[in-house]
């Protein structure tokens, strides 16, 4: 199946930036769940990539956050969108968050654009091929140790019954590592694991949107991402994540 090559799909991504960052629109919030935030943010930027997706490659399918997914046929291929990742982020004015886009080919992601608007970084990968951060080429970390590592760990705010698990599997993790950190959007930690800012990354039941574009990111950058008991993710559902630098993956998964 021919698709829209990387370059155009990040010009487009990047016309997002004016419904992001030039509007008072991350003001207009509704209250999905506990902790839980849209805003005309969302929705406008996931109208606007909808619509231009669908001119650019209208045989593909389209798999987004703020969507119903009753329609999608997990064999063929798919666009899999998050148009705010770090929607609590955006609406606290913390300036780290970001438009996560990836394509799934019907079996695997083949591609995927993470993109913060605020400091107007790209990260991008295609399957086969590398990954790249503003077009330099990136690599994880070769720290081969948990102690040497630097972890950042996702709170699951949306299902506070996992709280307790979770938050002995950080005290774990805290316990052996250089040190942890919390940043409110999964796709730019599963970015910045690739491009070496960060050793790993953890957090249960993430969303396909939340980590797709960044595994494929990960994953050529010489990461490796599975889920909680050290196996290969499924797209088409929530997933318990763990990604690293490849060396630590093992001890990453004894801490849970
Ligand atoms: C959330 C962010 C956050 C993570 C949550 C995600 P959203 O996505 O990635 O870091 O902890 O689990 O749901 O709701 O801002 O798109
Ligand atoms: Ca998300
Ligand atoms: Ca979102």
């Amino acid at each position: 199946m021919t698709h829209p090559d990387i370059q155009t799909l990040i010009r487009l991504v990047h016309e997002t930036r004016p419904l992001i960052t030039e509007t008072e629109n991350a003001k207009n919030i509704t209250v999905k769940g506990y902790a839980d935030f849209v805003t005309k943010v969302d929705t406008s930027v996931q109208d606007f990539l909808r619509k231009k997706l669908f001119d650019l490659a209208p045989q593909v399918q389209f798999m987004g956050e703020e969507e119903h997914m009753d329609h999608i046929d997990t064999t063929k291929p798919s666009w899999i969108l998050d148009p705010i990742d770090g929607t609590t982020n955006l609406i606290f004015d913390y300036h780290h968050s970001a438009v996560s886009l990836a394509y799934y080919d019907g079996s695997r992601i083949h591609m995927g654009i993470v993109y913060n608007p605020f400091s107007r970084e790209t990260f991008y990968a295609v399957r086969g091929e590398g990954a790249w951060l503003d077009g330099r080429p990136i690599h994880v970390t070769d720290h081969e140790h948990l102690d040497q590592s630097l972890i950042s760990i996702g709170t699951s705010p949306y299902d506070r019954e996992l709280a307790k698990d979770n938050f002995r599997i950080f005290l774990n993790v805290f316990e052996k590592s250089l040190d942890i950190r919390r940043s409110g959007s999964a796709a730019l930690d599963l970015s910045y694991v690739a491009c070496g800012r960060l050793d790993g990354f953890l957090e249960k039941n993430l969303k396909p949107w939340d980590f797709a574009a960044g595994s494929v990111i990960l994953e050529e950058a010489g990461g490796q991402i599975t889920d909680y008991e050290g196996k290969p993710l499924d797209f088409c559902k929530n997933q318990n994540i763990v990604s690293s630098n490849s060396s630590i993956h093992a001890s990453l998964l004894q801490c849970i």
